[in-house]
Formats: structure tokens, C-alpha cells, sequence
């Protein structure tokens, strides 16, 4: 009996016989070979049935197989160095698990509400675990760069009382009977947990009602919250755009194959290392007047189209800087010399993906944090705890979020963030 291996380990089998659990991507046939794509998770190798050199019963089996039929092939790995994975496979025996019929996604062009109805399908398709796997060593080497830079990972709640974001985008439900809201961003809950252990680092889901319909947009997605005790607006960049630059050199590094299976133009993200420039909002309005958007002044929140055209002047994120506090949160802290900006930034990915991150120093003054609890019609009772990190021991802290997708979006090159997440949720979708 042959020894079980995966595709991806095949070149440690080379002139041994294997057994390999998988499915059938494809299938051609010359009359007398017939070519098996076979495809088990791990990878991708071609299995070859020669009709002269297989027991009929084998023959048989091969010629019955159709795409997406499932299978233990056993064979010998030989090395092939005109198929892409380098290796190939001499079958000598197959055992038929189950033969699929009409499987709905052919390799003819699908579109885009019918691929969605059948997600859980799709993502069998190359470009989607590519996507996937990608996804997984972002997160891998986010969690090796806070773990390495001296940060604890922390959990911060998903039911919770109060907003963290602003009320308008809120996911409600009830808890007993009490109102509850599914989070929108643990942060507040971070600086706690700062406050305990210094720097710290959430990766957990967020909830976001938001009725936008754009590639940008999801409702339920993953975002990374790190939080610095002892920092200031200025260290917290540093951090930021050293962490980004890791997490893309390592995708560059580990993910090769899986960037060229989505297409992606690696020479745009080799460029990818800090430091990043940084344009103040003052700047930002002027520059965007410049080039012709009549549709913004001082005082705007921006919306893709400026974005865009913002990052389109670099070739690396660029940090917006010094919002007016007007429309940023409650907590951000504002500028000493002056206070109509806030000591915050949004990262914009290059190439149109839009804001990364969103970062600020928070407000470590209590009598100003309830300044604007009024201000903003924040309750004092919801909100209390809250307080008490300004009422004990409070220090200078900074911290920021970076939206997974997005980033999975950027870093893969794709158009719209509903390929970053295995089962997304977007406006009027939650089939499946
Ligand atoms: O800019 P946001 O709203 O910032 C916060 O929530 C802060 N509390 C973070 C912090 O300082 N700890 O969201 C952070 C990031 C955005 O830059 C974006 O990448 C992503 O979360 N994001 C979304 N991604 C997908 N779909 C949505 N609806 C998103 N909303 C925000
Ligand atoms: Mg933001």
C-alpha cells in the first residue's frame, strides 16, 4: 500500500508510488492517455493514464470521472519539468469516492450573482484559493509583526453597549432585555487593555449597517486593532508603516505562486517599504482643487474619487494627516496648535484601493473627553468606564485599524473586496 501524501509535498515522493485524496479540476483525453488535473487543497499536478500500462478496471475509472468527482488516485511522482508545478504523477490505480453530475461552474465565464449564489463552490476555483491563501499569510504576518514587536494579543467583545464609530451604522439585536450592539470596533475596549499591558493588538469581526453598495464595503469584516500605551501620533505612523511594509514583503516572499495565480503585477508592491510620505488634509483640499475637483472644500470627509486621486501621486501608501475634528470621532485628540484638526491619519493603499487604516492619538485630558461626550450626545452612564482611563493614570496613547479585506483586496490586486473573505456579506446578501 502506497504511502498518503499532498500535492504540495509531492516533490519529497519523486519516483515513489503515492496515494493522494483529491478532485478532478479537469480532464482531457488523447484516445489512448488520458490527463487527470487533479487538485487537492494543497496544489495542483496532472495525473497521466496510459490505457496500455492500467488493469482496465483503472481505464475505466478514469474515462468515468468528471470535473469536481472525487477520488484517492495512486501513482508514481515523476519529476516533469513542463507542467508548472514541475511534477507529475504515472497513475496506477484509482478509487472512485464519488462521481459528481452537472457541476454548476463550468469553465465557461459565470456571472458575478450567479459565482455569489454558489460561493461555497467557488471557492474551489484556482483564483479564489489563491485569494484565500494569500488572506491567511496576511494574517500570519500581522500576527508575527505585533507578536515580535513586543505587543500582547488582547480580545475585545462583539456584543457590546454602546457604539464605538458613531450610532448610524449600528447592527442592533437584544441581550435579554437590555439593547445590544454587534461591535463596530473594539477599540475602546483596546485602550483599556493598553492601559494593562502597554501595547496591545485585537484581530477579531467588526459589524458595519452601512448601506454602501461599493467594492470597498463589506458589512461584516475583520479588522486589526493595535494599541500603544506611552505613544504619540507621530510614533504610531512609524509603527504603521513599518507593520505594512512587513506584511507585504512577506506575502512577496511566501506567496509566489499564489500571486501569479491571481494575476497580480508583483513590480507594484516590491516598492512596498517605509518610510511612506504623508500629505496633511490642508494639503490634500489644496492639492485636489488643483487638479480640477470643484466638489470639495475644507471641511469635507473625502469619498473614493479623491482618495484615488490622492494615492494616484504615489507609488506607496500615503498617510492623510490632521483631519478637521469636525467629522472624525469623539476620542481623537486635537492638535495643541490647532485644535480645529485632530491628531489623526487614514492610510491609502496605492492604486485605488482606498483607505487602510484609520489611526488617531486619543484624548487623554478627562475634562475635554467629556467636552465631547456633550458635544456628541454621548451618555455618561453608557460610557463611564471609559472615563476612568482618563481618570486613572491617564497617558498619551495612539492606535490604529486596519481593514483585512481591503488590504487582502490591495495586496491580490482584485477588483472588489466580496473575493477577500470566504463568505462575504455585503448589502442584501447573507446566501450563502
Ligand atoms: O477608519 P475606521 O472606521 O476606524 C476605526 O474603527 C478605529 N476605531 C480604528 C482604531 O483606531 N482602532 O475603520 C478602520 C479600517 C478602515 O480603514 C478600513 O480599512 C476598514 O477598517 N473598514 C472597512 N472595511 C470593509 N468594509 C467596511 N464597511 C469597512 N469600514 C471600515
Ligand atoms: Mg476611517
Amino acid at each position: 500500500m502506497a504511502n498518503k501524501s499532498v500535492i504540495k509535498n509531492v516533490n519529497e515522493h519523486v519516483g515513489e508510488s503515492v496515494v493522494i485524496g483529491c478532485w478532478v479540476n479537469n480532464k482531457r483525453s488523447s484516445g489512448k492517455i488520458q490527463f487527470l488535473q487533479l487538485r487537492d487543497g494543497t496544489g495542483y499536478i496532472q495525473g497521466v493514464v496510459v490505457k496500455s500500462e492500467v488493469p482496465e478496471e483503472v481505464w475505466d475509472a478514469a474515462k468515468s470521472l468528471t470535473q469536481e468527482s472525487s477520488l484517492y488516485v495512486t501513482g508514481i511522482i515523476r519529476e516533469e519539468p513542463r507542467s508548472q508545478s514541475g511534477f507529475e504523477m504515472t497513475v496506477t490505480g484509482i478509487e472512485v469516492l464519488h462521481l459528481t453530475e452537472n457541476y454548476p461552474i463550468t469553465p465557461k465565464e459565470h456571472g458575478v450573482d450567479f459565482l455569489m449564489d454558489h460561493r461555497h463552490l467557488w471557492l474551489r476555483a484556482s483564483k479564489q484559493r489563491a485569494v484565500l491563501v494569500i488572506r491567511a499569510e496576511i494574517i500570519r504576518a500581522i500576527q508575527q509583526f505585533f507578536n515580535e514587536s513586543g505587543f500582547t494579543k488582547v480580545d475585545p467583545p462583539i456584543l457590546t453597549p454602546t457604539s464605538a464609530e458613531g450610532t448610524t451604522n449600528l447592527f442592533h439585536t437584544k441581550y435579554f432585555d437590555e439593547d445590544a450592539y454587534l461591535t463596530q470596533s473594539g477599540q475602546l475596549y483596546m485602550e483599556a487593555a493598553a492601559m494593562a499591558l502597554g501595547r496591545v493588538y485585537s484581530f477579531g469581526p467588526t459589524f458595519r449597517a452601512e448601506k454602501s453598495k461599493t467594492r470597498r464595503h463589506l458589512i461584516e469584516f475583520w479588522m486589526i486593532e493595535p494599541e500603544m500605551a506611552f505613544t504619540d501620533h507621530e510614533e504610531s505612523l512609524k509603527v504603521q508603516e513599518e507593520f505594512i511594509s512587513f506584511v507585504v514583503q512577506s506575502v512577496l516572499k511566501n506567496c509566489r505562486a499564489e500571486l501569479e495565480a491571481v494575476g497580480r503585477d508583483i513590480s507594484k508592491l516590491e516598492n512596498i517599504k517605509a518610510p511612506f510620505p504623508r500629505i496633511s488634509y490642508d494639503d490634500a483640499i489644496k492639492f485636489l482643487n488643483d487638479k480640477g475637483f470643484e466638489d470639495i472644500a475644507w471641511g469635507d470627509d473625502f469619498g473614493a474619487p479623491h482618495e484615488t486621486a490622492i494615492a494616484e501621486a504615489y507609488d506607496k501608501p500615503v498617510f492623510i494627516t490632521h483631519y478637521p475634528a469636525s467629522f472624525k470621532a469623539f476620542y481623537m485628540k486635537p492638535d495643541p496648535n490647532r485644535p480645529e484638526v485632530v491628531l489623526c491619519a487614514d492610510m491609502i493603499a496605492p492604486e485605488g484601493y482606498g483607505e487602510i487604516i484609520g489611526g488617531s492619538q486619543r484624548i487623554d485630558d478627562p475634562a475635554l473627553l467629556e467636552e465631547r461626550y456633550k458635544e456628541h450626545n454621548l451618555s455618561m452612564d453608557s460610557y463611564k468606564w471609559y472615563m476612568d482611563l482618563r481618570t486613572y493614570g491617564s497617558v498619551p496613547h495612539s492606535g490604529f485599524g486596519l481593514g483585512l479585506e481591503r488590504t487582502v483586496a490591495w495586496i491580490c490586486g482584485l477588483d472588489h473586496v466580496r473575493e477577500t473573505i470566504p463568505f462575504p456579506r455585503t448589502l442584501y446578501r447573507l446566501y450563502p
